[in-house]
């Protein structure tokens, strides 16, 4: 099965406004365009939280009219940018206990959806009451493969300033539970708009950069956070019995394609 993963979006309340050199509403588009013509056969599209850049109405507004042309399932969560009040009206069926947590099963494998927004702070956190349902879950889908998904990194990335400031604050009390059950395979994050690799108790997980822009990888005590050129992509992802892989999508350009077959045959 294949599941696309964006990032990020951090969509603002006007249409025209750039977020660094990039239209946010317009790279969402444009990864929405080039996921359903390139990627049909995904069986859905997760959208990693920061939806919106500062929150309001007319952001997730903007938002919802996007992600609702797609004919690709789209699941949002949310990120520490996020307003579940004001997102609550477009997605009320995602919420559980109070909070955007939710789950499903395709091919039998258990698809689960976690909310870490520690509302007004950049870190994230999992408080009793999610620990506690993501607890039921992990019991009810013991038996599956079990993938998660959430905004902030469940481990230290290297880059100090997300580390120390916009870190996961009950990580610990996150892995604790996860080491009672052995169905998590694979972890899918967000936050740190860069794409990130890592293992951790056998479990597997990976971010993907942002749909408008990247944090410099700068992992000295010292560095400042800064933001380059890098381009927005988004991550296709394929689970297979025994195999899960990942590739980057750079969609913004795809009209730069040129012929290899040749050029290879006939280069000097
Ligand atoms: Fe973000
Ligand atoms: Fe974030």
């Amino acid at each position: 099965m294949r599941i696309i993963h964006i990032s990020d979006t951090h969509i603002l309340g006007n249409l025209r406004t750039n977020l660094f050199g990039i239209n946010p509403i317009q790279s969402l588009k444009k990864a929405l365009k080039s996921i359903n013509k390139n990627y049909k056969d995904a069986d859905f599209i997760v959208i990693a939280g920061d939806l919106v850049d500062v929150a309001s109405p007319e952001a997730y507004e903007i938002f919802h009219s996007a992600v609702k042309k797609s004919n690709i399932p789209v699941y949002p969560i949310l990120g520490n940018h996020d307003n579940r009040e004001m997102f609550q009206k477009f997605y009320p069926e995602l919420f559980n206990e109070g909070f955007v947590q939710y789950d499903f099963v395709l091919d039998n494998r258990a698809f689960v959806f976690l909310d870490t927004l520690d509302e007004t702070k950049e870190s994230g956190i999992l408080c009793d009451v999610r620990l506690a349902w993501l607890n039921s879950k992990l019991q009810e889908h013991k038996e599956r493969d079990t993938y998660l998904f959430m905004h902030h990194h469940p481990v230290a990335c290297g880059l100090h300033r997300f580390d120390v400031d916009a870190d996961f604050k009950t990580s610990k009390e996150f892995w604790g539970l996860l080491s009672g059950y052995n169905n998590v395979k694979h972890i899918t994050f967000g936050h740190i708009h860069r794409d990130m690799f890592a293992v951790k108790d056998n479990i597997s997980m990976h971010s993907s950069k942002s749909t408008t822009f990247q944090v410099a990888l700068k992992m000295s005590e010292n560095s400042e956070y800064l933001t380059n050129q890098e381009k927005p992509v988004y991550m296709v992802m394929d689970i297979y019995k025994d195999t899960l892989r990942l590739h980057e999508h750079d969609y913004l350009d795809e009209k730069k394609y040129y012929e290899c077959e040749n050029r290879w045959k006939n280069r000097e």
